[in-house]
């Protein structure tokens, strides 16, 4: 059994690694030391996501915190000092028995842990939208929650319902409604029959799944420990495709974003696809806009009507002449609100202001959010570049030092980038007056790089601007100025050379070291014996290329890995090494299981990836499809090392020719029993993502998101046929067709979550 929450935590830390431990134990005495400060800075220090900070003498201190401020930015006194147990140490090693792997259409957690579904598809967000019938009758999702639940954070609430950082009863979650379960074009558990999935699709169809995508945000309350959504919370939000939002940054006011909506360049309508999350230092929500740019058609001629360089990144970004979008949005009707998803040239304007032209610029951003605040406007943060984002996780706080933002591009073969603010930080903007001015002033200047591996285990981030000559000087793509560079970023990581990963989804920094941690889902794409012209031979940082012997039998790098990277001493050099690969168990371990995963720790295609800021355990989350023959998608629960504690390995390959091809690579330290354990297991056909918690740690939130989406649309009247009846059969809601849904989990004890 689980031992309940004490600071002994840290005492059980077997681990090999003595450099790590001390690291560790210097944590706690600073902690320690910390507390002596403020109990209501410490727990602000928990609930804003502020890892510790190492300064240049190699101590590690903690950052700076301000008391918990009401909305008008005034401090409100410390809480009466209640024992240190309220504290929340890092974890040393992880508490819980390691759950099995299932095939059960349940939501399967250890021994001496509950879940609540608490926030489903469909549920109502105003006082007077009805219950969810979830039969295909029901309409008004502008005010229910939306469908396939990804990214989410949590904001604090005090007693009185102002914003506090150390809210652990009352909070808001605001999340990401990525997109929708479909088989062609229609969002067919939405309607009773399934719905049209021929052109044009009707407008009240195109009308409801427009609204099912976008943001939502949701009180929620725990009483005598049980957690429900306010339904009549006037935080209560829905952000859809359609909402206004503002372009900020580089390329507000470019050319390239003038349309007919917004003739100066300055708004767009909405946020598509959204998929990983960030949490401001500042208290916002960061959103990450994903694979945008299915939604949107494109006809044949219409690289003859514009015959000029965008031409050139519409094919870079997936919308080749020709395309056709996911859903057939844009033959819903003559309005304004359908025809802005066929980004054609069709007026005789020069500068795209007649038409949608230039409508796919305005999608594929990092979106900032003041989850507290309705009136503020959302802001597009451009200078965080454009491309299929996914979460956004900021380094270690120093004040006076600028920030950084890890990022990644989820598509095969993309990239891997940071964004370096030049505003400095300061102390203050921990709890501004005004949230989203604090953001203006980090997220709208500064430096975007993008990561380039070298096969001996360093590796450097390279400028994205007009003072890198591989950028002024690319041929395929002329870039006018900084914001084209904002707009075009996976041209500009092309013209630098940055290496090809293999997918890189979420990550997350690890609140001691300070080492970015970034999941690569897989890559069919990597082949010793390349065919097509985007397969790539396997590399130092993606250096696995086989098939899975049994079962599915995925090719290429079926089941992913998680790199991590350590700043280096010198301006944009790092240090790299892989915290762990994605294997069955019983696969070979000199080519395939390369850190010795066990039964209780073997998983495939990592996605979701978020360190705790209150237990430092790093939570793993998968979206897999190729060990789904033996366990449906899981989560795991890590204590990782650090990069550079296990060792070097060449993988050799022959290949068809018979000729030989040696990989070097960089394992890391084959994870402990104790260090590495699968804590989740979800329902059928679902993923599990999103992470947040209380800043006590005693209660997370993640994700169910599309349990079921293998049914087919056919069968959408039978729900004997449905391949996932969650959450109706955990004895949630009304019906049975299988919605995406917010789960919260506690421990029993009401210890913290992993001890
Ligand atoms: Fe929405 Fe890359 O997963
Ligand atoms: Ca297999
Ligand atoms: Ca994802």
């Amino acid at each position: 059994m689980s031992k309940s929450n004490n600071f002994n935590d840290e005492n059980s830390n077997t681990s090999e690694n003595p450099t790590f431990d001390s690291v560790l134990e210097q944590r706690l005495i600073n902690r320690r030391r910390f507390l002596g400060m403020s109990l209501s800075g410490a727990a602000a220090l928990g609930g804003m996501g502020l890892g510790l900070v190492g300064c240049s003498s190699g101590e590690i201190l903690p950052p700076p915190v301000s008391p918990t401020a009401t909305p008008s930015g005034s401090p409100v006194p410390s809480p009466t000092p209640t024992p240190p147990v309220a504290v929340n140490p890092i974890m040393a090693s992880l508490g819980f028995t390691a759950v099995g792997k299932s095939l059960l259409d349940k939501v399967v957690i250890p021994a001496g842990y509950s879940y609540q579904v608490i926030y489903a598809l469909g549920d109502p967000l105003t006082a007077s939208t009805p219950a969810y019938k979830n039969d295909g009758s029901d309409s008004d999702y502008e005010n229910r929650a939306g469908d396939h639940h990804d990214g989410m954070e949590y904001f604090g609430l005090d007693a009185a319902g102002k914003p506090s950082s150390s809210g652990i009863e009352r909070g808001l979650l605001a999340m990401n409604h990525e997109a929708t379960t479909d088989e062609t074009r229609s969002s067919f558990f939405l309607y009773a029959n399934g719905g049209t999935s021929t052109l044009p699709r009707p407008a009240a169809e195109v009308d409801k799944e427009v609204a099912i995508h976008g943001l939502s945000v949701v009180e929620i309350k725990a009483t005598n420990k049980k957690w429900a959504t306010v339904q009549a919370s006037a935080f209560n939000r829905r952000v859809t495709p359609l909402s206004e939002v503002e372009i900020a940054g580089p390329a507000r006011g470019n050319a390239l974003l003038k349309t007919k909506y917004s003739a100066d360049g300055t708004k767009t309508r909405g946020t598509i696809n959204n998929c990983g999350t960030g949490k401001t230092p500042w208290g916002t929500f960061l959103s990450g806009e994903e694979n945008w740019n299915g939604y949107f058609s494109r006809v044949t001629a219409d690289d003859t009507a514009r015959a000029d360089k965008s031409v050139v990144a519409l094919k870079r970004y997936g919308r080749s002449a020709g395309s056709v979008s996911r859903h057939g949005w844009e033959t819903g009707g003559s309005d304004d609100k359908y025809a802005r998803w066929n980004i054609s040239k069709l007026g005789t304007s020069g500068d795209g202001t007649d038409d949608y032209r230039n409508e796919l610029n305005g999608q594929g951003y990092i979106i900032e959010m003041d989850a507290y605040d309705k009136t503020k406007a959302l802001k597009k943060r451009t200078a965080l570049g454009r491309f299929a984002h996914e979460s956004a996780a900021f380094g270690l706080l120093v004040v006076g030092q600028p920030l950084t933002v890890y990022l990644g591009d989820d598509s095969k073969n993309e990239y891997m980038y940071k964004f370096v603010s030049k505003a400095l930080w300061s102390a203050a903007d921990a709890n501004p007056a005004d949230r989203m001015a604090t953001g203006d002033k980090y997220l709208n200047e500064g430096t975007l790089y993008v990561a380039k591996f070298n096969a001996d285990g360093t590796g450097e981030w390279v400028e994205l601007s007009l003072n890198n000559p591989l950028v002024k000087n690319y041929t395929t793509y002329t870039f006018a100025d900084q914001a084209d560079i904002c707009v075009n970023t996976r041209l500009a990581g092309d013209a630098v050379g940055a290496t090809k990963m293999d997918r890189p989804e979420w990550g997350g920094v690890h609140p001691v070291t300070g080492e970015y941690y970034q999941t690569l889902t897989k890559n069919e794409n990597r082949n010793i014996n390349p065919v097509k012209s985007t397969d790539l031979v396997p590399d130092s940082a993606n250096p696995r290329a086989y098939t899975d012997s049994d079962g599915i039998g995925g090719k290429g790098n079926p089941n992913g890995h998680i790199i991590r990277t350590k700043e280096g001493t010198t301006v944009g050099a790092f240090n790299w090494d892989v915290y762990v690969f994605g294997a069955e168990a019983d696969a070979d371990k000199a080519m395939i299981n390369l850190s010795n995963l066990t039964d209780d720790q073997d998983m495939s295609s990592p996605d979701g990836l978020a360190f705790s800021p209150s237990t430092g355990i790093c939570w793993i989350q998968t979206d897999d499809g190729y060990y789904t023959d033996v366990t449906n998608c899981m989560m795991l629960a890590a204590i990782p090392g650090k990069v550079g504690d296990g060792a070097s390995k060449t993988l050799s390959y022959t290949k068809a020719d018979g000729t030989k091809l040696d990989v070097a690579t960089k394992v890391g330290a084959a994870p402990a029993a104790d260090k590495l354990k699968r804590f989740l297991v979800g329902p059928k056909d679902c993923e599990i993502t999103g992470l947040c918690e209380t800043p006590d740690g005693k209660a997370i939130f993640i994700n169910i998101q599309h349990p079921g989406e293998g049914t087919k649309m056919a069968d959408v009247a039978d729900p004997s046929k449905y391949t996932s009846q969650w959450p109706s059969n955990a004895g949630y809601g009304a019906g049975k067709r299988p919605r995406s849904a917010t789960i919260v989990i506690t421990k029993d004890d009401g210890g913290r979550i992993g001890s």
